[in-house]
């Protein structure tokens, strides 16, 4: 098998367990995305949330006026959960299964999100180039990438370490990360913690970036783009940061 198919078959089967296991707030989400990235950008849009997980914020853009939502992901279990969160919420969304590394996504956005998705893919730089790819002339990109600092290496090698636990035990070794790290603190976009725990300590796949290097990437479409949050997480080492592309002309 291919190191991207590898990848990507431990990834989407670990988001399968993940995504059903723990479940969103939608209104700290929505919130989030008013704040963020603002009604002017998500009403009346054709919006793509690539690697929607749970769905919520495909879900949530919705609900805040977009003309026309598609979330894809690569894990059946979070396309599950999107889809029946999406019918409690009575919201029409198309939920597709695919892959960034090879989409089959033929049509174009005007506005693409992708949070905390590109670091696991096999090949970051591949994903992203695709992604924007599914742009519309004139639209923005949103991402959310896991922060490179000089503490990344610790995490690496705590996730590495902690994955040599039989897989049962993981649940409960990040209930006990999470009271450790966070205590009740919810994070920005409402989670409770030990869903963020699992993933930053047992994914199976992830890498680090800065928004220097996503600006270079952003420059090499002719795009521009700004930083809208330097660090989202208590300990730098396990944040994300988040940004938007946009064209220059
Ligand atoms: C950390 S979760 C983020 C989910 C969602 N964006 C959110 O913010 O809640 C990463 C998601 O990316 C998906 N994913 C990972 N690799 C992917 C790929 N190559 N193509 C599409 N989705 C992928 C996973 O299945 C998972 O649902």
């Amino acid at each position: 098998m291919k190191k991207e198919e590898k990848i990507s078959k431990e990834v989407s089967e670990f988001y399968d367990v993940v995504w059903t296991k723990y479940l969103p707030e939608i209104e700290e989400q929505k919130k989030f995305l008013e704040k963020y990235i603002g009604i002017e950008n998500i009403k009346g849009k054709k919006i793509l949330d690539a690697g929607c997980g749970t769905g919520i914020a495909a879900i949530c853009f919705k609900l805040l006026g977009a003309e026309e939502v598609c979330g894809i992901d690569i894990s059946d279990g979070a396309l599950n959960t999107a889809k029946k969160l999406a019918r409690k919420n009575k919201v029409k969304v198309t939920f597709l299964k695919d892959n960034l590394l090879n989409p089959k996504l033929k049509k174009k956005f005007d506005i693409i999100h992708s949070f905390g998705v590109l670091h696991h893919t096999a090949d970051c730089r591949k994903s992203f180039d695709n992604l924007v790819g599914l742009l519309n002339t004139g639209g923005k990109v949103y991402i959310a990438l896991y922060l490179k600092t000089p503490l990344t290496f610790l995490q690496q090698l705590a996730r590495k370490l902690l994955r040599l636990f039989p897989k049962r035990f993981w649940i409960s070794i990040s209930g006990i990360i999470k009271k450790f790290m966070a205590g009740k603190k919810k994070t920005k976009r409402g989670f409770d913690g030990e869903g963020d725990m699992l993933d930053w300590f047992f994914v199976p796949y992830r890498t680090h970036h800065t928004p220097k290097e996503v600006e270079i990437w952003f420059n090499e479409h002719d795009m521009k783009s700004k930083v809208l949050i330097e660090k989202t997480g208590r300990f730098a080492s396990t944040s994300n940061f988040f940004m938007v592309g946009y064209t220059s002309k």
